[in-house]
């Protein structure tokens, strides 16, 4: 399935549908009006900015800006990335092994990213009272030449690697002080062929059961690996390999299991333990072969077959009605009305102004959003995105990546801007071409409309996204499935020999708010009934009221989104009121699907306190910056000792004018129906938040949008009903557009490409593989 996450900035120009009386304004005269672009913006790219006759080579490129700043937190450069290998590989104690050479004894460096500065410094650079950050890379290597093989996260810097240049250990943004996590997995090149010739001493039943022997499956397991009594505990499935372009293994398992101990890295002392088929345990192969040949096994319906249409997903069953017929599309006429800095990754939008980065654990993050020039956000991103399992059978576990480019016409409309991002793993430096995407679309209602016996007003809903689905952040996942014995408890039978099996999406972002400066405060305005005996009335009234109150310590700082949707929660400076003594604050709310989802499971018999983000829909934290994110990318190596106990984050501290940070959640519950066969729409796998000013203006924003029109009318007039009409300097796009010409051409599709590949050859610094 897809999990789809939209953390919308619906911001100034938040959605409602709601009509609302337009207060008396002294109205732009002059129609028709031509806006001129910021003068920061460079809008001479080529062409004019403004067409009468809509030629597709007449629109000009996207306008370009020049950021304020650096942008400190831009994703490390092949340069700096290559650079920091070949600086790790020159450190002869580290023992490292190339990434493309290693096997399981050998030390091997996985990961390296930016390592993102201090919020402490990056404030002072953008404020001008400090230096430049230094860029710091972390490297998680693995360390595997040992009995006891495990990860570790190091700080490497200052760069470009120089004299100056060193690596320690980094254990400053996790709880357990540590950079090192066991890996209890490092052996799978020779567990794997092992199991399988453990599995295959049975294919005669194999066969007989599943119509081919152990070769023709694919045996995988649980991740993370179960503790059971202090022992390292892997179990396997058998399922189907596919033999088409559709991807659908996950669909395909056969309901036989296989528990083994994989405690040691020693193979003497690994063991079979069991298996498992149609809920019941037979701890030995003897055990199995006696039940088979007493006929007590019984043969179920298997979703064998390995090349099975339904697993597919093209278009199948009748043709609808007129669907054949190109659809209603957008265009942007009038160019892009935004302007970026592809070097340093900035945007603006209107009043919006952004940074952005990518990570190659979390995908895309926003810095220093501002609004109106005032900075509202400092940092905005995933953390972490857990997918819990349940079933009876233990292997319902589990997530793939998967690179995307975006496709032009579908993810994204044709004309938006694509941007490229780059990630760096295994040695290898891949960009991920046109993987983000921003556009301007009509949100398809009014932001705002109101009519009365003598006018209409209406202006158009113009959002601005920014979308990435994402490659490694935001997971792009196949619905993973159960063999169905005896579980409807955790799923619906969803085909023959197919159980959808239950399971939670919990993505948890993390939102470092700062409004009109750091020290601010959350409060919460709840309607409420009441029962009031006013002065003018004999009786009492039942009415309702307003009653607010605030968060002041991390000691209840995990929080529910009230019933009803009765309480805003609201963050404020407390010394920023308006001349009403009002908080100038910005409202957090649940806007889509699974806003404010949580995980079921609490207490997770596999995830153990890693997943401790999971338990609430929204936290609020003081800000720190040793408690950068909610959960450690390696937790899952090692879940019962984490490198990142979220838990350890709430630890009684004041949150009343203090730096604060909101960890919200979004998700979906899922119990995969047959609807999801053979992929999960996005309507129903959808969830969102909206960030709007709230009295922190003295005014609804989008009256300052052009894109809106007043009709006047008299109805006493007869024939010329219309009196007046007003476009408030709005220029309505004429002339002809050549749709042709504005087909995306999908053979021009390339995926992502590798560019710099190690052993680090000073003299052939790239090995352009090419796209993959
Ligand atoms: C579109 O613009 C190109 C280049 O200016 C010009 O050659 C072409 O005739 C124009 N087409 C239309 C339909 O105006
Ligand atoms: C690695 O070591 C070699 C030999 O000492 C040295 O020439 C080179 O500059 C070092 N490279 C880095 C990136 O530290
Ligand atoms: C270095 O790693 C190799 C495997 O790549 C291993 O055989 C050797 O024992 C390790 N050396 C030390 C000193 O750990
Ligand atoms: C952040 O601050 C800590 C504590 O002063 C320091 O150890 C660390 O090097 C700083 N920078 C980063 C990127 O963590
Ligand atoms: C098992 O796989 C082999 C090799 O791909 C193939 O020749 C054989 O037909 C398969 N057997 C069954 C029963 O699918
Ligand atoms: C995106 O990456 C591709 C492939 O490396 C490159 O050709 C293109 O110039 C990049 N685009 C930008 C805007 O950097
Ligand atoms: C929150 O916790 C603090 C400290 O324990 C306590 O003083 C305060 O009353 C609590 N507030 C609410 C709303 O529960
Ligand atoms: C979590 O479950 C384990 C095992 O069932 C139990 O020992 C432990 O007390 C539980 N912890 C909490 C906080 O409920
Ligand atoms: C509407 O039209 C009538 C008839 O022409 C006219 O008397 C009246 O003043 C108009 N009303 C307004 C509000 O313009
Ligand atoms: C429209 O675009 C197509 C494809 O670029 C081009 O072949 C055609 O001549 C264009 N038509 C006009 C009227 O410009």
């Amino acid at each position: 399935m897809r999990a789809s996450v939209v953390a919308a900035l619906g911001a100034a120009l938040a959605t409602t549908a709601f009509a609302s009386p337009v207060a008396k304004q002294p109205y732009m005269k002059d129609r028709f009006k031509k806006q001129p672009a910021p003068k920061s913006w460079n809008t001479d790219v080529s062409g004019s900015q403004y067409h009468s006759s809509l030629n597709l080579t007449d629109i000009p490129d996207t306008p370009t800006v020049k950021a304020p700043h650096k942008n400190i937190w831009a994703t490390l450069s092949t340069d700096e990335a290559a650079g920091v290998v070949a600086f790790l590989h020159n450190q002869t104690e580290l023992n490292l092994t190339a990434a493309a050479d290693a096997g399981s004894w050998d030390n091997l460096i996985t990961v390296i990213d930016l390592l993102v500065p201090n919020k402490t410094e990056s404030l002072a650079y953008m404020a001008g009272t400090g230096p430049e950050p230094e860029r710091y890379a972390y490297a998680s290597i693995m360390h595997n030449s040992l009995e006891e093989p495990y990860l570790e996260d190091y700080m490497v810097g200052p760069l470009p690697v120089s004299d100056k240049t060193t690596y320690s250990p980094y254990g400053f943004r996790t709880t357990t002080g540590s950079s090192r996590i066991r890996n209890y997995d490092a052996d799978s090149d020779r567990t794997s062929p092992w199991m399988e010739e453990v599995a295959s001493e049975c294919d005669d039943i194999i066969t007989e059961l599943l119509g081919a022997p152990t070769a023709n499956f694919s045996l995988w397991g649980i991740d993370p690996l179960w503790r059971e009594d202090g022992r390292i505990i892997n179990w396997v499935g058998f399922w189907g390999i596919p033999d088409s372009v559709f991807d659908g293994g996950t669909l395909l398992p056969q309901g036989l299991y296989m528990k083994f101990d994989i405690t040691t890295r020693d193979p003497s002392e690994w063991k079979f333990l069991g298996w498992l088929h149609n809920y019941v345990f037979y701890p030995t192969t003897e055990a199995f072969r006696d039940a088979w040949d007493k006929g007590l096994i019984e043969k179920t319906p298997r979703n064998a077959g390995m090349d099975q249409p339904w697993i597919g997903t093209d278009r199948k069953g009748e043709e609808l009605p007129f669907d054949n017929l190109p659809p209603p599309r957008q265009i942007a006429p009038g160019g892009h009305r935004f302007a970026v800095d592809d070097d340093e990754q900035y945007v603006e939008w209107m009043d919006f102004s952004f940074y952005y980065s990518f990570r190659r654990d979390s995908g895309i993050r926003l810095w220093d959003i501002k609004y109106k020039g005032e900075k509202i956000v400092h940092e905005l991103g995933l953390n972490e995105a857990l997918a819990h399992y349940a079933g009876n059978d233990p292997v319902q576990s589990g997530f793939g990546p998967y690179a995307f480019e975006l496709v032009s016409g579908f993810d994204c409309p044709t004309y938006a801007k694509y941007a490229n991002v780059t990630y760096h793993s295994h040695e290898i430096s891949t960009i991920h071409r046109r993987s983000v995407c921003f556009y301007e679309h009509d949100v398809g209602y009014p932001m705002q409309r109101h009519t009365n016996g003598q006018y209409t007003a209406v202006t158009k809903n113009i959002a601005f996204s920014m979308k990435s689905v994402s490659t490694i952040g935001n997971y792009d996942y196949n619905i993973q499935s159960a063999y169905v014995a005896k579980n409807g408890e955790y799923g619906y039978q969803i085909h023959d020999g197919l159980s959808g099996s239950m399971h939670d999406h919990v993505l948890n972002w993390k939102m470092d708010v700062d409004i009109l400066g750091t020290a601010n405060t959350v409060g919460f305005h709840t309607v409420e009934p009441k029962t009031v005996k006013y002065d003018w009335s004999p009786v009492e009234r039942n009415t309702m009221h307003v009653v607010r109150s605030e968060l002041t310590n991390e000691a209840n700082s995990t929080l529910h989104w009230g019933e009803n949707g009765k309480t805003m929660v609201l963050i404020y400076n407390k010394e920023e009121k308006n001349k009403y003594g009002e908080d100038r604050a910005w409202r957090l709310m649940p806007h889509i699907g699974g806003a404010g989802m949580y995980s079921t499971i609490q207490n997770s018999s596999n995830s153990g306190p890693a997943m401790n983000f999971a338990k609430a829909p929204l936290y609020v934290t003081q800000h720190h910056d040793s408690e950068f994110v909610s959960a450690h990318p390696q937790s899952s190596y090692d879940p019962f000792n984490p490198l990142i106990d979220f838990a350890e984050y709430l630890n009684d501290e004041n949150l009343e004018q203090e730096d604060l940070v909101l960890w919200f959640n979004l998700g979906m519950h899922h119990v995969p129906h047959t609807g999801d066969l053979a992929n999960t729409v996005h309507q129903t796998a959808h969830a969102g938040m909206i960030f709007s000013p709230h009295n922190y203006l003295y005014n609804q924003p989008s009256q300052q949008s052009s894109q809106m029109v007043r009709i006047n009318y008299n109805t006493s007039t007869g024939d010329s009903f219309v009196t007046e009409m007003l476009q408030f300097g709005s220029v309505p796009a004429t002339g002809l557009y050549n749709l042709t010409a504005d087909n995306p051409n999908y053979w021009e599709y390339e995926g992502s490409a590798n560019i710099r590949k190690l052993p680090y050859d000073p003299l052939n610094p790239y090995d352009e593989t090419g796209p993959r």
